[in-house]
């Protein structure tokens, strides 16, 4: 474990927004969180890629920033293998690392930034598949009673854009390592809009695994601002899920608005669309911006502060509620301790 005093957050996330926290301790090896100081939820944050969070002001206590790595594959049974990875492991390398070992399952979840530990965290989504579909279980470290605990997927209760972690017991888990069921045998899932055009335009008719992660990759650069370049968290909001009564009024009104039928019955509608429609997609007020490239997408120009973008999120949900009468939910979680 390593520790750093009054550490700058601004290249520990991918806004790239100025904030400082009171010290830093860098989490290692499992063992080190048998001796850490507790954790306070007021105070403290745990924090790995930081692609997923708006640092509205500073991190008054410490931040517990996660690098315990490690994978490998534990098992092989009926078509079937098993793969742990530690939470500090790179998502999109751990992706890549599982195609080269012949391994399917996470090829429509490549390039999306972050560490493999908060992936249950809002069960990671994308191009028609979610961790939820490969998650077995989740080793954590229960920082309230300071002891090992062990969730199946079930007890996960992974849905879309949420889980135990993010909404029923926040802050309350460090989530150490996950568990993914992969297939030896690989069956394309190439239905999200776009994947098997973008397929085609490549002249591949039966893909293989790595070409669907690389189709994924292409498709992604296309369309969403690159963190290293300008500032953002991917999508800023969530895409509302309707009664089927409620989505047909609006799609009455809107029949261009994208919907698509969820399980249940509920239909959920294309935020950026809306936000597009409410002539948001390229504004910006100084620093902080709706991207021109995908409306979904807050941007940092340059000097955006945490509180910039978080008042423009605010008018951005402020629009979209006065056309549409919906109410955006913000996907990443907003840091503010001060209030
Ligand atoms: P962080 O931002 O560090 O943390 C996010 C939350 O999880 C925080 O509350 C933090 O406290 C908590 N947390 C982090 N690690 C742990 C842990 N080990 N134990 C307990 N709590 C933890 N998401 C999608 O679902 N689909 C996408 O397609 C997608 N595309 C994106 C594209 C871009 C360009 C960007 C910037 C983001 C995108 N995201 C997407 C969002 C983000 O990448 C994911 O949510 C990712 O899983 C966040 O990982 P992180 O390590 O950066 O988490
Ligand atoms: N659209 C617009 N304007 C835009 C962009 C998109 O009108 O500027 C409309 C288009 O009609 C498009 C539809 O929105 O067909 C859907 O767009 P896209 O395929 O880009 O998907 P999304 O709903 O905007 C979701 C996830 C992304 C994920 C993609 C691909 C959420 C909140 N976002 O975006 O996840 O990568 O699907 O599966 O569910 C993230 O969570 O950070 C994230 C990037």
């Amino acid at each position: 474990m390593r520790v750093r005093q009054h550490p700058s957050l601004k290249a520990f996330n991918t806004f790239g927004v100025e904030a400082a926290a009171g010290s830093m301790l860098i989490l290692e090896q499992e063992e080190d969180l048998l001796s850490l100081p507790p954790f306070d939820p007021d105070r403290d944050l745990v924090l790995g890629g930081g692609s997923n969070i708006l640092l509205v002001g500073d991190v008054p206590g410490t931040v517990w920033h996660n690098r315990l790595t490690g994978k490998a594959i534990v098992e092989r049974a009926d078509g079937h293998a098993w793969v742990e990875a530690g939470a500090g492991e790179n998502w999109h390398d751990l992706v890549r690392w599982s195609l080269e070992q012949g391994l399917s399952g996470l090829e429509n979840l490549s390039l999306i930034p972050g560490q493999a530990g908060a992936a249950p965290m809002q069960n990671i989504g994308a191009y028609g598949v979610d961790l939820a579909s490969v998650l077995e279980s989740v080793t954590a470290w229960d920082l309230v009673r300071n002891c090992w605990a062990a969730f199946d997927l079930q007890s996960c209760a992974l849905a879309y854009r949420d889980s135990r972690f993010k909404s029923a017991e926040p802050g309350r888990y460090l989530i150490t390592s996950i568990r993914l069921r992969l297939d030896t045998q690989f069956e394309a899932k190439l239905d999200y809009s776009g994947l098997r055009e973008e397929l085609t335009r490549a002249g591949i008719e039966k893909p293989t695994a790595l070409e669907v992660s690389d189709a994924v990759v292409r498709l992604r650069r296309d369309k969403l601002p690159d963190p290293e370049i300008l500032g953002n968290a991917g999508s800023f909001f969530k895409n509302p899920i309707l009664s089927r009564n409620d989505a047909s009024k609006l799609t009455g009104h809107y029949p261009e608005l994208p919907a698509w039928p969820q399980p249940g019955g509920q239909i959920k509608i294309s935020a950026a669309w809306m936000i597009e429609h409410c002539g948001l997609k390229g504004h910006r007020v100084g620093d902080a911006g709706v991207s021109d490239r995908h409306a979904l997408v807050l941007v940092n120009h340059g000097s955006a502060s945490g509180g910039d973008l978080f008042r423009l999120a605010t008018t951005v949900q402020a629009s979209v509620h006065s056309k549409f009468g919906v109410l955006l939910d913000p996907e990443p979680r907003i840091i503010n301790f001060a209030s």
